[in-house]
């Protein structure tokens, strides 16, 4: 799926971050969460080193796993996951109405690979904003492989305080990047302020569903496992995420958890019962082949120091996602269709 090799892999793993610094990074990072003693406050306060620290050390693993793009599809039986992971990015571009030559902005853009297949789909430009400069560099280089170069870019910047004028794009989209917001109303009223009015914004959320019980152990260690797995402050509701788009000026056109609709499970590639040569790298099977390696690839000083203890806690989200989706109490594919009124209530 990916063309990311073992090696890619391996010199990947801490981003940024010097190699020798990998082993004190997963430290600091695990410090954050939960499952290792961490506040919420504390996440949300240090949002953007915890979130950095978190994509450093894991894009290798995820361009290795997944391929270009970081995330999770409504799927069709008889599909692949690849062609489920366009389709899911095809559905948000038809969403939106994009036309040739309008200017839209990806939110939290991972390495690209939404910006580039939309972009392709509609004849669009792209900027992608996203605060990991390792993930930029890697978008670079495949926006130019692709040939995509001239109308798509990136910008280094926090989506929370965005570097653009006011009404400046004809659309914007997320792909399961807002979540990382220390604040949802914050994040969607940068994105409100950018937009054209009369213009559409959707997006795919990671989710609590109402089917999350707070009081139930169980589910808060899921919620705890897919936070320190995934780089996240706290996970919202549905409720919650509607509310601030109301709350930030947005009119909501419909929403829907796509995840309760999709006859294949989102989470089937993870789940330790399914066994698939076309994703292999996500499967359990694949997983543990690549923990035996990067353990190997570790002792070999091929990979920094730590790269196995990232593969453990991308484990534990594994495990926590899986657990997540059987019991419904979670979904990656909260969609929403917003648009920003023309003036006030018009
Ligand atoms: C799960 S990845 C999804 C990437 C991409 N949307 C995709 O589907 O391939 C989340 C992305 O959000 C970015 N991100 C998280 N917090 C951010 C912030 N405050 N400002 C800008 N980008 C952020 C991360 O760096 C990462 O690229």
């Amino acid at each position: 799926m990916s063309k990311a090799g073992t090696l890619d892999l391996a010199s990947g793993v801490g981003g940024r971050i010097s190699k020798d610094d990998v082993l004190s990074a997963v430290d600091k990072y695990e410090k954050y969460h939960v499952c290792y003693g961490g506040e919420e406050e504390e996440r949300k306060a240090n949002y953007t080193d915890m979130v950095n620290k978190y994509y450093d050390l894991v894009t290798s693993f995820y361009e290795y796993g997944w391929g270009e793009s970081f995330h999770f599809a409504h799927r069709w039986s008889g599909e692949s996951l690849r062609e489920s992971i366009k389709r899911h990015e095809h559905f948000l571009a038809l969403q939106l109405g994009l036309k040739p030559g309008q200017k839209v902005l990806d939110v939290g853009c991972g390495i690209g690979g939404p910006l580039r297949e939309i972009a392709r789909f509609s004849s669009t430009s792209v900027t992608g904003i996203n605060n990991n400069e390792y993930q930029i560099s890697r978008g670079k280089i495949l926006n130019r492989v692709a040939g995509v170069e001239q109308t798509c870019d990136f910008v280094k910047a926090d989506f929370m305080k965005m570097p653009f004028p006011e009404n400046n794009f004809d659309a914007v989209y997320a792909i399961e990047a807002t979540c990382h917001a220390p604040d949802a109303v914050g994040c969607y009223k940068e994105i409100y302020r950018v937009l054209k009015p009369g213009q559409h914004f959707a997006a795919y959320e990671w989710c609590m569903t109402d089917s999350f019980d707070p009081n139930s152990e169980e589910h808060q260690r899921i919620k705890a496992e897919i936070e320190l797995g995934d780089g996240l402050p706290d996970i919202r509701s549905t409720r919650q995420c509607l509310e601030a788009l109301k709350q930030a000026g947005f009119e909501v056109i419909w929403e829907k958890d796509l995840a309760m609709g999709s006859p294949m499970p989102w989470y089937l590639p993870l789940d330790k019962s399914h066994f698939s040569l076309s994703s292999f790298r996500l499967t359990a099977v694949g997983r543990f082949f690549t923990k035996n390696l990067v353990r190997a690839l570790e002792k070999l000083s091929l990979a920094p120091k730590g790269s196995e203890r990232v593969q453990a806690f991308l484990e534990k989200a594994a495990e926590g996602l899986v657990a997540g989706g059987q019991k419904e109490i979670f979904t990656p594919m909260y969609f929403f269709l917003a648009r920003k009124p023309l003036q006030d209530g018009q």
